[in-house]
C-alpha cells in the first residue's frame, strides 16, 4: 500500500496547552493547522496540573510582573535566561485575561476578581505578607484551561488527528524540517504528513521513573514518554540541561499522586513522626512555600535522619485538615476526591502521607523566547532550524533553570505557545510553498516503524522498560554522587544492548499498543541517557540536582547550560542569557528561602 500523504500550513505534536494554544493563534490566522496526539486532546497531561497559573494580577496581595520575574529567576538558582524569563513574566497578565476571555471558569473573590493563592518561592516582600500570584480554578486549573483550548480550536477549526503517535520528524538535506511521519494507532498504517512549519509540543519524560512502589513514584500521566525530546535527538538535535528533573514535593506516598502545592498555599504544612513543623528548621521564612527542590530534599532528608511517620517511617505528613471543612470544600475538592480514592481519607478530618514523587523535567529542546529550536554553529551564535518549533515541558527556553516555580508551568505552555504561534505565522508569510520531499528523507523514519513489524522471540519491552526505570531511581534520583551515576551510565549502556534484542509477540497491525509502547521506550531510552551523562558531567549543587559529592552552587566553572548530543554521546556547554531585555539583570546570589 503506498503510503498515505496529508498537507497543513503547520503540523502541531501534541495536543496539551502549549499545542493547543499555538494551534488556536494559527487557527485564528486562517493557517491549515494539523495537531496530532497520541490521545483524545482533553487526556493531554496539562489536564493534570492543579494549582494554578502565575501573573501578577495583584487581586490579593501587591505584586507586578518584576518581582515575578525576581522570583523566577532566584527559584531557577540564577540558570534560567533572564531575557525569556521577562518576557514570560510580563506576558503573564495578558495571557490569564485572555484564557478567561476563553472560558476559563477561575474561581472568584468576593469582588468577582480571579482568586489568588500564594505558591512556592512567590516573594515575601509585600509588607511581610506573602505574594499570592497563583491564579486558580479550585484544584483543577489545568483541566480548566485545557478544555477551554480545546473547544476554542474546535471553534475555529483546527484540524486533530487523534490518537496518532509521532514517529520521526522528516528532514530535508538542506536542514529544513518538512513535518513528520506519524502512525494512526487504530489502523496500524503510517501516515505523512508534509507541513511548511512544525511544532513539537510533546510534553514531558516523568515516565522514565516508577509509578507506584514504596519510595519511587511519579505524577505524570502513562504518555509522558519523552516522544518529541527524543525526535529531536535523532534528529540531530541536542537536549538542554537535562540534569534539572523536578521532584514534587508533596506526592502521595507509596502511589505519586500529585497533591497540589495549592494545599501548602490555602495555609496547610508538613510535619515529621515528632508532630514537628520541620520546613522551619529549612527554610526559616518561607517554611512549608519554600521552592519545591529545597522542600523535596528537606523531606528526604527528614526520613533519612529516622523522623519519618508511619511504621516504615518512610514519609512525612500534610496537614490540612486545621483549614476547615468550608476551605477543603471550596479550594481543594480534586485532591479531597484524589485522597479519598486512593488512601479512603478525607483531608479535611486526616493528615496526608506524602513523600517527593518525580514530576516535571526543567530541560528539554533549545529553543528560544519565539519558540523556534535553536541549536549552535561552530563557535558563532546560536541559529534556528529553519521551520522547526518547540513548546511546553519538552522544550527548554529557558526559564525554569535548574528549578522550576509551582504555577510557571501553566504560564510557560501559554506564554510560548502563543509566541511560537505568531512566529510562523511570520514564517509562513515568508514560505508560502512546501518543499520537495524526496524519499531519502523519509528512510530513516520508516525503518524506525518496520523494525517492530516482525514478531519473534527476545527481550521483552515491560521488562526492559521496568529495568530501565530502576536505573534511573537508583542512579539518578534526589540525591546524586559520581560513582553512583558512573554506574548508571554504564547500567543504560547494557540496556540499550538489550534494546536491540527485543521483539513483539504480536506484530499485527490494528490497534497495536505494544508498538506503540515499544517505540515509547526507545525514546525513553535516549532521553535517560541524555539525563545521566548530563547530571555526571554537572560537578555542583544547583536547583534540583543535588550532588552529594559537590554540595555547593559554582557559579565560577557551572553557570552554563548542558547540550547533550546523541551522536557520540557527546555533552557541549553553553552560557546562560543573564541579560533580561528592558531591565537591570538579576546577579546570582546566594538563595535563601
Ligand atoms: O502543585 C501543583 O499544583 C503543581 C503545579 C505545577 O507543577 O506548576
Amino acid at each position: 500500500m503506498s503510503l498515505q500523504r496529508r498537507h497543513f500550513d503547520s503540523l502541531i505534536l501534541g495536543a496539551g496547552g502549549a499545542g493547543l494554544r499555538a494551534a488556536l493563534q494559527l487557527a485564528e490566522a486562517e493557517a491549515r493547522v494539523a495537531v496530532v496526539s497520541k490521545v483524545f486532546p482533553t487526556r493531554s497531561h496539562t489536564v493534570a496540573a492543579q494549582g494554578g497559573v502565575n501573573a501578577a494580577l495583584a487581586n490579593v496581595s501587591a505584586d507586578n510582573w518584576h518581582w515575578h520575574m525576581y522570583d523566577t529567576v532566584k527559584g531557577s538558582d540564577y540558570l534560567g535566561d533572564q531575557d525569556a524569563i521577562e518576557y514570560m513574566c510580563r506576558a503573564a497578565s495578558n495571557i490569564v485575561y485572555e484564557l478567561e476571555h476563553y472560558g476559563v471558569p477561575f474561581s472568584r473573590l468576593e469582588n468577582g476578581r480571579i482568586y489568588q493563592r500564594p505558591f512556592g518561592g512567590q516573594s515575601q516582600n509585600f509588607g511581610g505578607d506573602q505574594a499570592s500570584r497563583t491564579c486558580a480554578a479550585a484544584d483543577r486549573t489545568g483541566h480548566a484551561i485545557l478544555h477551554s483550548l480545546y473547544q476554542q480550536n474546535i471553534r475555529a477549526k483546527t484540524h486533530f488527528f487523534d490518537e496518532y503517535f509521532a514517529i520521526d520528524l522528516i528532514r530535508d538535506a538542506e536542514g529544513v524540517i518538512l513535518g513528520a511521519l506519524v502512525l494512526d494507532i487504530a489502523s496500524g498504517e503510517p501516515l505523512l504528513i508534509e507541513a511548511k512549519t512544525t511544532l513539537i509540543a510533546t510534553g514531558g519524560c516523568g515516565q522514565l521513573f516508577r509509578t507506584n512502589t514504596n519510595t519511587n513514584t511519579n505524577t505524570n500521566a502513562h504518555i509522558n514518554t519523552g516522544d518529541g525530546m527524543a525526535m529531536a535527538l535523532r534528529a540531530g538535535i541536542p537536549l538542554q540541561d537535562m540534569e534539572f528533573f523536578q521532584f514534587h514535593p508533596t506526592g502521595i506516598a507509596g502511589k505519586g499522586m500529585l497533591i497540589t502545592e495549592g494545599a501548602r498555599g490555602e495555609g496547610g504544612y508538613l510535619i515529621n513522626a515528632e508532630g514537628e513543623r520541620f520546613m522551619e528548621r529549612y527554610a526559616p521564612n518561607a517554611r512549608d512555600l519554600a521552592s519545591r527542590d529545597v522542600v523535596s530534599r528537606s523531606i528526604a532528608t527528614e526520613i533519612r535522619e529516622g523522623r519519618g511517620c508511619g511504621p516504615d517511617k518512610d514519609h512525612v505528613l500534610l496537614k490540612v485538615d486545621h483549614l476547615g471543612e468550608a476551605v477543603v470544600a471550596k479550594r481543594l475538592p480534586g485532591i479531597r476526591d484524589t485522597c479519598r480514592t486512593f488512601l479512603h481519607i478525607d483531608p479535611a478530618s486526616e493528615p496526608i502521607p506524602v513523600f517527593p514523587t518525580a514530576h516535571y523535567v526543567m530541560g528539554g529542546i533549545p529553543s528560544n523566547r519565539f519558540g523556534e529550536v535553536v541549536v549552535p554553529v561552530g563557535e558563532g551564535p546560536e541559529e534556528a532550524i529553519p521551520g522547526l518549533y518547540a513548546a511546553g515541558e519538552c522544550a527548554c527556553v529557558s526559564i525554569h533553570g535548574a528549578n522550576r516555580l509551582g504555577g510557571n508551568s501553566l504560564l510557560d505552555i501559554l506564554v510560548f505557545g502563543r509566541a511560537a504561534g505568531n512566529r510562523i505565522i511570520d514564517y509562513l508569510k515568508q514560505n508560502r510553498f512546501h518543499r520537495p520531499m524526496s524519499e531519502s528523507s523519509l528512510e530513516a523514519a520508516m525503518a524506525r516503524l518496520q523494525r517492530w513489524d516482525q514478531a519473534g522471540d527476545g527481550e521483552r519491552v515491560d521488562q526492559l522498560s521496568s529495568d530501565l526505570k530502576r536505573v534511573m531511581e537508583s542512579h539518578c534520583g534526589v540525591f546524586r554522587t559520581e560513582q553512583v551515576m558512573h554506574e548508571g551510565i554504564e547500567a543504560l549502556q547494557q540496556l540499550r544492548r538489550r534494546m536491540a534484542e527485543v521483539r513483539l509477540n504480536d506484530s499485527s497491525k490494528v490497534f497495536n499498543t505494544a508498538r506503540v509502547e515499544a517505540l515509547e521506550l526507545e525514546n525513553l531510552m535516549d532521553i535517560a541517557m541524555a539525563t545521566m551523562m548530563a547530571a555526571e558531567a554537572r560537578q555542583e549543587s544547583r536547583g534540583a540536582h543535588s550532588r552529594v559529592d559537590y554540595p555547593e552552587r559554582d557559579d565560577s566553572n557551572w553557570l552554563k547550560h548542558s547540550l547533550y548530543f546523541l551522536q557520540d554521546d557527546q555533552l557541549e556547554f553553553k552560557p546562560v542569557r543573564t541579560n533580561p531585555l528592558s531591565v537591570e539583570s538579576f546577579p546570582p546570589k546566594p538563595r535563601v528561602y
